[in-house]
């Protein structure tokens, strides 16, 4: 990845503990204003929390007029709402205790519109009775397998228009649309992931017209992820909005593999040398507690300051590189590293150090880095 950071004053480093989090405040500003500029308008935009679950991101995309929000977890829908968004979707199919948990959300937000995703009949009607019983509403999105297979029905199949009939017929539940995220889209090429985005949603755009031919509403077509929402958002389609999540920070695994995404990294981990073991190595405190874990080893961060270093051993609390140009390095000699993946890697950490107009401010909160606030 070539993206060059900005330049911290050293006085900055200085101060920042490492391991930790760094944010560059006008950087995700700037792919903020990207992604308004790739979806066309901020109307369109329904960015996923789960890549930063900081409130104070959440700000910035509303000052920006981004009103729709989108989630993973019911603590990021209660962070979302604490902030004051008031139209949410919980993209994640809600099972067990859980479903009382979506009631008593809307219960303590009783403005918020929420959604939730389902692909299955008995959580659903579960769903349905436990909203009903509470006397709330929340809305449904029929959750679609464009190809992932990791949840979802074939929008060609039957089951979907059944399902989708099931979500209209049933007490204390409302039709909010089809979930059609598409994480499998991984192709390097833009115009071969767009064939491939363009292969599967015809039958999309089948299952919409066939559900509307039996009186039914399709309020809301949610798609795609980073990788992918600039190809949707060529669509001429009304009903369509978008939901990237990392785009809001990028980091080197996107910034690699998509030369095409047109964000820069606005998130860097900040790490110091604490051992030099032999000619060759470089010892830094960012073990895999720091910087996410899922991308294999030896290629979880990149530094621009080292391009070339090998990562040979990733611990919990540290990460030895070998490099040529070991000798430059000195313990308590600070780096910055863009995590190969970024959302996970935010979940690490508590709270984040920013950087805005060159000055650091006050540290954010990884609010929903929790798996339950008060709910
Ligand atoms: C359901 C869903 N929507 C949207 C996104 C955002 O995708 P990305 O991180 O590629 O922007 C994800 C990412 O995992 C997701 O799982």
């Amino acid at each position: 990845m070539s993206a060059a950071l900005p330049e911290v004053d050293p006085a900055i480093l200085a101060t920042l503990h490492s391991p930790s989090l760094l944010v560059f405040a006008d950087r995700v500003r700037i792919n903020i204003d990207r992604m308004i500029a790739t979806a066309g308008s901020v109307q369109r935009l329904r960015p996923h929390c789960k890549t930063h679950k900081m409130a104070e991101v959440v700000r910035l995309l509303l000052e920006k007029g981004i009103l729709k929000h989108k989630a993973a977890t019911i603590a990021e829908v209660e962070m979302l709402a604490d902030v004051g968004v008031l139209d949410v979707v919980l993209a994640y199919n809600p099972v067990g205790p859980n479903i009382g948990r979506v009631v008593a959300l809307v219960q303590k937000f009783p403005t918020l519109r929420l959604a939730v995703t389902t692909d299955h009949a008995v959580p659903l009607r579960q769903l349905s009775e436990a909203c009903a019983s509470a006397g709330v509403k929340v809305g449904v999105m029929l959750d679609l397998d464009v190809g992932q297979h990791r949840t979802g029905v074939d929008p060609a199949s039957e089951l979907a228009v059944g399902i989708y009939q099931l979500i209209h017929e049933l007490p204390g539940i409302f039709p909010a649309g089809f979930h059609v995220y598409d994480g499998h889209q991984h192709q390097e090429s833009l115009a071969e992931r767009t064939s491939a985005v363009m292969e599967v949603w015809p039958f999309v755009l089948q299952l919409k017209r066939a559900v509307e031919a039996k009186g039914m509403q399709v309020p809301e077509l949610l798609c795609g992820g980073s990788p992918t929402f600039p190809i949707y958002a060529a669509i001429d389609e009304a009903s369509i909005a978008l939901s990237p999540g990392t785009s809001v920070f990028h980091d080197s695994g996107y910034g690699d593999h998509f030369p095409d995404l047109d964000f820069v990294p606005a998130a860097v981990v900040v790490t110091r040398v604490v051992s030099r073991p032999t000619p060759n190595r470089v010892t830094l405190d960012l073990g895999n507690k720091s910087v996410a874990a899922d991308p294999p080893k030896g290629q979880r961060v990149f530094f621009p300051a080292l391009p070339d270093a090998v990562q040979v051993i990733h611990n919990e609390e540290h990460l030895v590189l070998e490099t040529p140009d070991a000798d430059r390095f000195a313990p308590g000699d600070v780096l910055l590293g863009i995590p190969t993946h970024i959302c996970p890697t935010s979940a690490l950490h508590h709270e984040v150090a920013v950087i805005a107009d060159d000055k650091l401010v006050a540290p954010w909160q990884v609010t929903a880095r929790n798996r339950r606030l008060t709910i």
